[in-house]
């Protein structure tokens, strides 16, 4: 006999605008990974150095996004953003992960050793800086997306200079982040157009902004340890106009600009000072 009870009511689930590029970490670098001695010969010279300076900061700014995603869930986010952003957190966290692995396979630092720098890390946090740029959900995905596309184009670029030097498991590493990178970029797109379409006429003098505060930024030096504008301490490592592109890529992601030409896409990652094989690393 059917059921005479009535249809239960379920809330609306989020729409699903995100996707995830899915990896296993163990399956492509171990914790114990070693890099053969060859590869340290036949990589150009210096780079074995710069590579290992690189990863000193590009470790901790990924472990950077649990405090994010913990201020941002304290703050209160919609639901469809809250299921892209425990997707995201998934990805950075492994990120952190995979960058430590790295680390300790090329200059042989300590598990612990970095443990140490993180808890160390995590007591200058300051959001200050940034806070004023966080006036809403629209702006706080916005620089979502603008960081993460500064990412793809800054990961790419170091999987041709570094990553790919050192061996097959350390060479997947990296091309896993540029994808990733590039999925959060498009998610946070997305959910911009899926829920805040009346605000895309904002989207250019917001843009702006935060090129001008990752700018000042810059002048400091100073990293505030928020995951948010973390390039703002590699400025010198990008081509001058290099937001000037990745603000009309965002832009004609959200269909409100054409997309930049081949040409200047290829720039962002390709790009090297005059007389450099590779961006050096401060
Ligand atoms: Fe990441
Ligand atoms: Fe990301």
């Amino acid at each position: 006999m059917a059921s005479l009870s009535p249809p239960q009511l379920r809330p609306p689930s989020p729409p699903l605008t995100h996707q995830q590029n899915r990896w296993s970490l163990d399956d492509v670098i171990g914790p114990e990974h070693c890099i053969e001695p060859f590869y340290f010969q036949d990589a150009p010279e210096q780079v074995a150095e710069n590579f290992e300076r690189l990863l000193s900061r590009d470790v901790f700014s990924e472990a950077d996004a649990q405090f994010l995603y913990d201020w941002l869930l304290d703050r209160g986010v919609s639901p469809a953003f809250r299921a892209m952003l425990d997707c995201w957190l998934e990805d950075e966290l492994k990120h952190y992960q995979a960058l430590r692995r790295c680390y300790h396979a090329l200059a042989g630092v300590s598990y612990g050793e970095m443990d140490r720098e993180a808890t160390h890390r995590a007591k200058k946090r300051n959001i200050e800086p940034i806070a004023d740029l966080l006036v809403d959900e629209f702006s706080i995905l916005l620089l979502l997306a603008y960081d993460e596309i500064g990412s793809t184009y800054s990961y790419r670029r170091d999987l041709a200079e570094f990553y790919q030097h050192f061996g097959r498991a350390i060479a997947k590493v990296g091309q896993h982040l540029v994808r990733d990178e590039g999925q959060h970029f498009s998610n946070a797109a997305e959910l911009i157009l899926s829920l805040y379409p009346d605000r895309l006429q904002d989207v250019p003098a917001t843009l702006v902004r935060f090129d001008q505060r990752e700018k000042q930024l810059a002048c400091t030096g100073s990293y505030h340890g928020t995951f948010f504008l973390d390039h703002a301490q590699e400025q010198a490592r990008f081509p001058k106009d290099f937001n000037a592109i990745t603000m009309q890529v965002i832009e004609a992601r959200l269909g409100i600009a054409a997309l930049p030409g081949q040409d200047k896409l290829k720039r962002l990652w390709q790009w090297k000072p005059e007389g450099r094989a590779f961006v050096p690393v401060a």
